[in-house]
């Protein structure tokens, strides 16, 4: 990561060790994860030991200490989603990615994950993407589907 930007983030907060909670969304909102040289320059720059800085990024679930894609695909697999074909829409998320449920692209594009039912049973198969639902989903639908994120343009018009 560019430590520029985290050093602009720390400058940011004048460096004030209050503030480490919102450095370390900051530093997340910019990558998507935490990297651990991020973390290892806020400890150094901020002067707090780095057992700290790690134990706040571990204890909230909203930090990623793993590489996440810009785009989260969800795939539901709840049991009505399941019936309708998730694991096979899964299948085929997972083909066009090339990478496996849990992963993220190397152009740190995509992540794939999955999540047990999220109300919106009627809709399945579903598959989120960042916050929006593409519902109804059929294979033959996945690749368009995903192009979007991949070549934004083509979303409009
Ligand atoms: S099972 Fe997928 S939304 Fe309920």
């Amino acid at each position: 990561m560019d430590m520029q930007k985290v050093d602009a983030i720390i400058e940011k907060y004048n460096k004030d060790e209050t503030a480490l909670l919102a450095v370390l969304q900051d530093i997340q909102a910019e990558k998507n994860y935490l990297p651990r040289e991020a973390m290892e320059r806020v400890a150094e720059i901020m002067e707090v030991p780095f057992s700290r800085v790690s134990s706040l990024a571990t204890f909230f679930s909203s930090f990623s200490l793993e590489p996440r894609g810009e785009h989260i695909v969800t795939i539901c697999m709840g049991t009505a989603c399941h019936v309708r074909g998730a694991p096979l829409v899964l299948k085929e998320v997972e083909r066009e990615l090339g990478i496996a449920n849990g992963e993220t692209t190397s152009d740190l594009k995509f992540t794939i994950e999955t999540v047990n039912c999220v109300g919106a049973c009627a809709l399945g198969p579903l598959v989120i993407i960042d916050e929006n639902y593409h519902g109804n989903i059929s294979t033959s639908e996945v690749e368009e589907m995903l192009e979007q994120y991949q070549n934004p343009s083509k979303q409009e018009g």
